[in-house]
């Protein structure tokens, strides 16, 4: 790496900034290769400022990428002694403590790939400036701590007639040489992460939502004209999600217009922008025909949390970057609980667990491991992670399983009462539970300082003379970078303990048939009282705590589980540790050179499943699904990748010949050809058929692949067609998905989310998504380097899940995806350095595979100036 070293910074160093801003005029010209940005801002020094004194210090504004063109300081031009402009910024002397700037620079959206700052998208200007994407638009303290009230002036020529801002339109206009000019106001004052800004030929739909105190707020959708059928979706989940933030934490919308944009180019999910939300195209757009319920569910909860980040996030912001859980963990928490409200619950929980279990307990396994609030970091940008997203989610949900929701909400509304309009800390949040119900989280709160994965050791003990049942349980913490030793933490741990027949037992006076552990110390027991028969614990419920929870349960009582478990999300649980343990079993086995064993305990459980037509068919569509291979590479010590590919085919294949006439039989069963409709009960439907067609097409019999290629031809909606097409391409010959892939592309290739689906499925098949098919992919016509929807389409599913392919023991996959991060980072630094992450994790491989990884990741290191995203990640994976 031959670069300067980019710095850490630490969340010690943190200091208040120097100056405010409390008013902020910018007013774009806007042109693709010469954009002029004007900026006035109204400065004053910060009475809480810690540094300087008595003397004034200089003003430090961020800068990127910009051209400075003229500083005026209270009407003057500036010397050029009282500036410098430095490598990210600019330093101003001071000598007054009010004053006001105007700053003139130039930029050009047209050269701009990063896909932060102003950018073009299909001929559409916008922007993204979390996390530190203003200093790209114009020189600006940009830091989250200075909020500042915006006004924001639009000057573009006719071709773009919709310019948006922030806030309410105040004027608009023609210039004298017949330009539009629009000018917006944003009344509440906003850090510059929430600012946006758009301009295009978009179309919108329209509709209006009135809130519980009888306010009127215009709703505006807007897209490309050929997008404008695929807004209904988006559109009645935002009014869902206002209701659902009245209803359940008190909190109303603030201005009198809400918007939404979709664009095509984007590096993340979608953007809060504070009355402005920015969405990405396939985050926002659906139709029946176009998209899959899984699509219709990630547009639901993707708009809902934009929508609640306009309270967590907006009105409360962050003080500084290391506090971004604040924010997205409280916000991740609040659009789970409201997904799980419009859907099913225990679906919804088990989505999320095994997104936790895979990916992100992978990341606290690895070099990048952190705590929910990092103590540094390199590059913000790789900090939004699974670890501050998801399981600062998960620390939001154990506080509201500790306080319970009534204490839980008053916390929140304390937290919203006495922190709005202001920046502030993840300490301040917990303050507020604590405050609003005398509380004491003390220990809770390391949580969010310590980082890794805690394993909770279970061991019981039945005394059957005294009727006394205990649990003794036992944390500890494996180390991570830079934290050698850990702490006990203070773990939530629901149980319920179930009888010889199946029922649950009272676990006290008052009947209560479920409980909350409170494990504090290191180790310690829990006792039961007049227990009369030796019990089964169902330990962990609903994932009360971010653990691996240990106890060594029997096959048999596994079974048990699964059929009597009262707690759904552990009904599914206990079936993913009989699979995990049966496929650690024949991984043993292969690894061993011995004759695999046919997974009779999983079949017979899987079968009592399929039987049962009384069971919730999304539930069972989930315990179905043997665990991917990259939860099993998480699972164990050293990782075999051939020994996991082979223990999962044979394990589907047995599972697949062994009941197939149940998977036939319920397969016609839920083969209803309804009308589509995404709601819950439907999706559920569908998602077993699915499964079991899945299933019937791994056997490859023609009589199942006619299932398939019926399902397809009927054409009904995206979810049926592109599971038959997934199955087909998976399990048929080469020469039928080849054709079927043709046709499928000859009549969606307008589509673009369609076209990212068809690239998906071929790029993640085991069988068909070979190198050479990714490399294909990559020079037709579709495909587009600077799109990162279509990389992670593409790349992405081929590294990240084609575990197949990628894992090909020749190393070609790793070689290819260290060429492809190469080449990326020039472009968009961000998308790069997210990709490498497969790279990342080469010390758990078997050795010969550990050196091609290795390799791979060193090759990326010499292969010149690498971004600092990129720097970051790849120089803590070698370390
Ligand atoms: N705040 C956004 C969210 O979670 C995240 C986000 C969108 C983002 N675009 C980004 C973060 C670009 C970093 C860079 O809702
Ligand atoms: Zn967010």
């Amino acid at each position: 790496m031959k670069n300067a070293k980019p710095s850490t910074i630490y969340l010690k160093d943190y200091q208040a900034p120097d100056y405010l801003i409390d008013r902020t005029e910018l007013t774009f010209d806007l042109d693709p290769h010469s954009t002029l940005v004007k900026s006035r801002l109204i400065v004053r020094r910060n009475p809480d400022a810690q540094s300087g004194g008595a003397t004034l210090p200089p003003l430090w504004l961020d800068g990127i990428d910009l051209e400075l063109l003229s500083i005026e300081e209270d009407g003057e031009l500036l010397p050029a002694q009282r500036y410098q402009e430095m490598p990210g910024g600019l330093s101003l002397s001071v000598d007054k403590s009010e004053f006001e700037l105007e700053i003139q620079t130039r930029i050009a959206p047209e050269a701009n790939t990063s896909l932060e700052g102003l950018y073009l998208s299909n001929g559409m200007y916008c922007t993204q400036c979390e996390a530190e994407g203003f200093r790209k638009i114009t020189f600006y303290p940009d830091r989250p701590d200075v909020m500042s009230v915006f006004t924001t002036t639009i000057v573009a020529p006719a071709q773009y007639p919709v310019l948006l801002s922030n806030g309410n339109k105040v004027d608009s206009g023609t210039t004298d040489d017949g330009r539009l000019r629009v000018t917006w106001e944003d009344p509440f004052a906003k850090p510059s992460y929430l600012f946006a800004l758009v301009a295009g030929d978009l179309q919108y739909v329209e509709d209006t939502y009135t809130t519980g105190s009888g306010r009127e707020v215009k709703l505006l959708l807007f897209t490309e004209a050929r997008n404008i059928g695929k807004c209904e979706h988006a559109m009645v989940s935002l009014k869902h999600s206002m209701r659902w933030d009245e209803d359940v934490y008190g909190r109303e919308y603030d201005l009198d217009i809400f918007m939404i944009v979709a664009v095509d180019h984007f590096n993340m999910g979608a953007m809060e922008n504070k009355g402005l939300n920015i969405f990405n195209s396939a985050c926002v757009l659906a139709s029946p025909e176009t998209a899959t319920d899984a699509a219709f569910q990630r547009i639901e909860s993707i708009v809902a949390h934009e929508y609640f980040h306009n309270w967590s996030g907006n009105r409360v912001t962050c003080r500084d970057w290391f506090q971004l859980s604040l924010k997205e963990g409280f916000t991740v928490f609040r659009d789970a609980e409201f997904s799980a409200d419009m859907n099913s619950r225990a679906v919804k929980r088990i989505e999320d667990v095994t997104l936790l279990r895979t990916a992100q307990f992978a990341e606290d396994a690895g070099p990048m491991s952190h705590p929910v609030r990092p103590d540094s970091y390199m590059e913000i940008s790789n900090f939004y992670t699974l670890t501050v997203y998801e399981k600062g989610a998960e620390v939001v949900r154990m506080i509201h399983t500790i306080l319970g929701p009534d204490a839980f909400r008053r916390g929140s509304d304390l937290y919203f009462e006495r922190h709005d309009g202001q920046a502030v800390t993840c300490e301040d949040f917990v303050a507020a539970m604590e405050d609003a119900n005398g509380a004491d989280l003390k220990q809770f709160r390391r949580w969010y300082s310590q980082g890794g994965t805690p394993v909770v050791e279970v061991e019981d003990e039945y005394d059957a003379e005294n009727a006394r049942y205990s649990l003794t349980l036992r944390q500890h913490t494996p180390p991570t970078p830079g934290q050698q030793d850990k702490l006990p933490l203070h773990i939530p741990v629901a149980v319920g303990l179930l009888g010889t027949t199946g029922k649950a037992l009272p676990l006290d006076e008052v009947g209560s048939m479920e409980t909350v552990l409170h494990l504090t110390e290191e180790t310690q027991s829990f006792v039961f009282d007049n227990i009369y028969e030796r019990p089964l614990p169902s330990l962990l419920r609903g994932f009360s705590a971010p653990v691996k929870l240990r106890y060594s349960y029997s096959g048999s009582q596994l079974q048990f589980l699964m059929q009597h478990d009262t707690d759904e999300f552990n009904r599914w649980d206990a079936c993913q540790r009989l699979a995990l343990s049966t496929l650690a079993t024949l991984q043993r086995q292969y690894r061993a050179g011995q004759p695999l064993e046919q997974p009779a305990e999983l079949i017979e459980g899987f079968a009592v499943l399929l039987d049962n037509p009384e069971l919730d068919p999304a539930l069972v569509a989930k315990m179905l699904a043997l665990p991917s291979a990259q939860e099993l590479a998480e699972h164990g010590g050293e990782i075999d990748a051939t020994a996991i590919i082979a223990a999962r085919k044979f394990a589907r294949e047995s599972i697949a010949q062994s009941l197939k006439p149940k998977f036939l039989s319920r397969y016609k069963d839920l083969d209803q050809r309804k009308p589509y409709r995404p709601t819950a009960d439907d999706i559920a439907e569908r998602s077993l058929k699915n499964t079991c067609l899945a299933y019937l097409c791994i056997t490859a019999d023609e009589d199942a692949l006619a299932v398939a290629q019926v399902q397809f031809e009927r054409d009904e909606n995206m979810t049926d067609v592109s599971a038959a097409l997934a199955a087909l391409v998976e399990y048929g010959p080469v020469e039928t998905a080849e054709g079927l892939l043709e046709s499928f592309y000859q009549r969606w290739q307008q589509d673009t989310q369609v076209v990212e689906t068809w690239f998906g499925l071929q790029s993640g098949s085991a069988s068909f998504g070979t190198l050479e098919r990714v490399k294909q992919l990559m020079d037709h016509p579709a495909f587009e380097l600077k799109n990162p929807n279509k990389v992670r389409a593409v790349i992405g599913g081929f590294a990240m899940r084609n575990f197949n392919q990628f894992h090909k023991e020749d190393g070609t996959g790793f070689e290819f995806l260290a060429e492809q991060v190469i080449a990326l980072d020039k472009l968009n630094p961000q998308i790069a350095s997210r990709l490498v992450t497969p790279l990342t994790r080469w010390k758990k491989y078997r050795s010969h595979e550990s050196v091609q990884i290795h390799g791979a990741l060193k090759r990326i290191a010499d292969s010149g100036d690498l971004s600092a995203d990129l720097y970051e990640v790849v120089s803590k994976s070698l370390a």
